[in-house]
């Protein structure tokens, strides 16, 4: 079964000189388990939107989404809430950390507010850290991170919660060439090996390239590239 679908989303936003821009013109995208997609497509074509709209942090003007075969495109704000915090990971271009927090700390928060016990979380921060090759940096504050080791505690924090599917925008996007590399690898790695789910963002068509399966959205639909 897939994990994700949208099914005819469409979106579009008021012009400041009058009318609306249509962004996202009847988008159809499925992801099955296991399964890593990537999306490319020219500055403003609506990647982040389409992100958003799946991650149900914002709402399609018209069509369906749909995470495990549930209908999920008219839930409230709660329900919306929990459903991300049970079921999504998320890596954005700077991801946000707490900044006054141990990058284990930021990893083991998540998983603490999602019932588990403080031990069993921070053992769990620590396999994940280990996981993206951080295990010497586990004490450390994260404001006193580099900023392609915080793109790597985002990347243990979005996969320790078991996520259904795991949402980035641009994850390399704020790094240098050799570091976004780095962290391409460690990125799609990390979810290779525990088998998640995958949904990316990027301009850069050789990290796009390494994905299962290859969008460009172009005139407000997705196409294979
Ligand atoms: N809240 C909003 N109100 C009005 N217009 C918006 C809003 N959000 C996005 N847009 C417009 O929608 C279009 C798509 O934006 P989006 O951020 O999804 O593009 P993108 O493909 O992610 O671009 P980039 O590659 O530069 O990140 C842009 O023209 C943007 O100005
Ligand atoms: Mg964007």
């Amino acid at each position: 079964m897939n994990l994700l679908e949208l099914e005819g989303i469409r979106k579009s936003f008021p012009s400041p000189s009058g009318g609306r821009i249509s962004i996202l013109d009847g988008v159809d995208l499925s992801l099955s388990e296991g399964e890593i997609v990537s999306i490319v497509g020219r500055s403003g074509s609506g990647k982040s939107t389409l992100l958003s709209i799946a991650a149900l942090l914002s709402r399609p003007d018209e069509g369906c989404i749909r995470y495990s075969g549930r209908d999920v495109s008219s839930l409230d704000e709660r329900g919306t809430a929990a459903l991300r915090a049970a079921s999504m990971g998320f890596v954005f271009q700077s991801s946000l950390l707490l900044s006054d927090f141990s990058a284990e700390e930021n990893i083991a928060m998540p998983l603490m507010i999602q019932g588990m016990k403080r031990q069993e979380a921070l053992h769990e921060a620590a396999r994940y850290l280990e996981l993206v090759g951080l295990s010497d940096r586990r004490k450390h504050r994260s404001a006193a991170l580099s900023g392609g080791e915080r793109q790597r505690v985002a990347i243990a924090r979005a996969i320790a919660g078991n996520p259904l599917v795991i949402f980035a925008d641009e994850p390399t996007g704020s790094l240098d060439e050799k570091s976004a590399a780095a962290i391409e690898t460690i990125l799609l790695d990390a979810v290779r090996s525990t088998g998640h789910s995958l949904l990316f963002v990027t301009h850069d068509l050789d990290f796009a390239a390494k994905a299962d399966r290859r969008l460009e959205l172009m005139e407000g639909v997705l196409c294979d590239a």
